[in-house]
């Protein structure tokens, strides 16, 4: 009972290749597009709050509908637009009113400025006052932004900037239109790139999570000797797990995009029955954010979906899972911040190949880009919007709890009729 891997179709040199090889493999650093929020959670006239490396950030729909990444910061007295609203598809500030077009020009000057009274210097004012923007596309059902640390003022044209769009990494490697979807999403209170690592790690499956995958395939027991396989290009690095009794019979593929999209195929990309789809957000040191999104080519039909409550049941396993992680990330984070994770204290396993890549990239993907020197905060810095309660599972358990009742509910709903049937027919 082992878990093998063979690493001779590795070359030794590709470990040290990841975000600056010559030959261009994985160019893709940490600043550029991530996928933060999914199409359904942005809803209209609300506002959505998050941030990116400790800097905090909305988005909106504006009065077309399009979404909008705007840098959370009113440029009249520095208020947040936490609180504030989206009045026909304007953002309104909390504190004072101020209004904005989603170009982010100022709408409501003469209310905002009092100009009869105090103001002698309006348009001079009217010119100054504007919202700092995010590239922002609504792509799959995803809302992604292109994420530099530096919002800008004026975005222009940037649409047409053909470049900056083509990096948006949505190559999902299968056509998702023939797939059926769930999506939860996770909040968890750790550093962003461990949760990256787990879900690069494919030993873990099988033991922490051995007693809760429904695959007869993955647990503790029955852990399945494989071949790995990795290969590398500009845009990802992919690993294949193969069975070693049928090298041709692929048990995973792994594929890891930067700078945030982590994708489990269970067989090959092409042919999957099963794949996960995991966007990985960077909200500030010791915050992060995950979309999780289960494609299916089973149990498509809706209303027989809705029957067997798919929904609930495949949250609750999600939900599991997370709590499974979530004790490990945390205190693994400790770990690496007390500096006791370095490489005389844990060494990889030929296993640990794929992870040995992402965190080669990421070293090198932070030094070139030191996404967390743009908004540093420190030990004095009133990080208090951080201190809001995260939203989503394990860091509220409430949702879980939500899912648990409704599956017990829909189940009585379900199996009641069946003996009052039986009541009736034998009455
Ligand atoms: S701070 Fe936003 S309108 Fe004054
Ligand atoms: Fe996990």
């Amino acid at each position: 009972m082992s878990v093998m891997a063979t690493t001779e179709d590795i070359s030794d040199t590709l470990a040290d290749s990841a975000s600056e090889n010559s030959e261009g493999l994985l160019t893709a650093g940490l600043l550029g597009w991530y996928a933060v929020c999914s199409s359904s959670s942005l809803k209209k006239e609300e506002i959505y709050n998050l941030s990116m490396y400790n800097e905090p950030i909305i988005l909106y729909r504006d009065n077309k509908g399009r979404a909008r990444c705007i840098k959370d910061l009113c440029p009249h007295r520095g208020s947040s637009f936490m609180g504030g609203s989206i009045q026909d598809g304007e953002l309104v500030c909390p504190y004072h009113g101020g209004r904005f077009s989603s170009e982010g020009e100022c709408t409501n000057l003469d209310r905002l400025t009092c100009q009869h009274i105090i103001d002698s210097n309006y348009n001079n004012y009217a010119k100054r006052i504007h919202l700092s923007q995010y590239p922002c596309v609504e792509r799959d059902g995803y809302i992604y932004i292109y994420y530099n640390g530096k919002a800008k003022d004026e975005l222009g044209e940037w649409n047409s900037e053909d470049k900056l769009v083509d990096h948006i990494p949505d190559t999902f490697g299968f056509k998702i239109d023939e797939y059926k979807c769930e999506e939860v999403t996770v909040d968890f209170k750790c550093d962003w790139a461990r949760i990256i690592e787990n879900h690069l790690d494919i030993l873990h499956i099988f033991w922490i999570h051995g007693d809760t995958i429904p695959d007869s395939n993955v647990n503790r027991k029955t852990i399945t000797s494989f071949d790995q396989k990795i290969t590398k290009d500009f845009r990802h690095i992919e690993s294949k797990y193969m069975h070693k009794s049928d090298s041709k019979d692929e048990f995973i593929t792994l594929k890891f995009i930067p700078p945030g999209r982590v994708l489990i195929y269970k067989g090959s990309p092409e042919t999957a029955r099963y794949i996960q789809v995991l966007d990985h957000i960077p909200l500030a040191q010791n915050r992060a954010r995950v979309i999780v999104r289960h494609y299916r080519k089973f149990l498509t039909n809706e209303f027989l979906a809705k029957l067997v409550m798919f929904k609930p049941l495949q949250h609750r396993i999600f939900y599991r899972i997370f709590s499974e992680d979530y004790l490990v990330l945390k205190t693994q984070t400790y770990n690496q911040q007390m500096g006791y994770v370095e490489k005389d204290n844990v060494k990889l396993l030929g296993e640990d190949k794929m992870i040995q890549y992402f965190w080669d990239w990421h070293r090198k993907a932070t030094v070139n880009d030191s996404p967390w020197s743009l908004h540093p905060t420190t030990s004095t810095t009133n990080t208090v919007h951080m201190d809001f309660p995260m939203p989503y599972p394990p860091e509220n358990p409430k949702l879980a709890k939500d899912n648990e009742k409704s599956i017990l509910i829909n189940s009585i709903i379900r199996i009641i009729p069946i003996p009052l049937l039986i009541l009736l027919i034998v009455l």
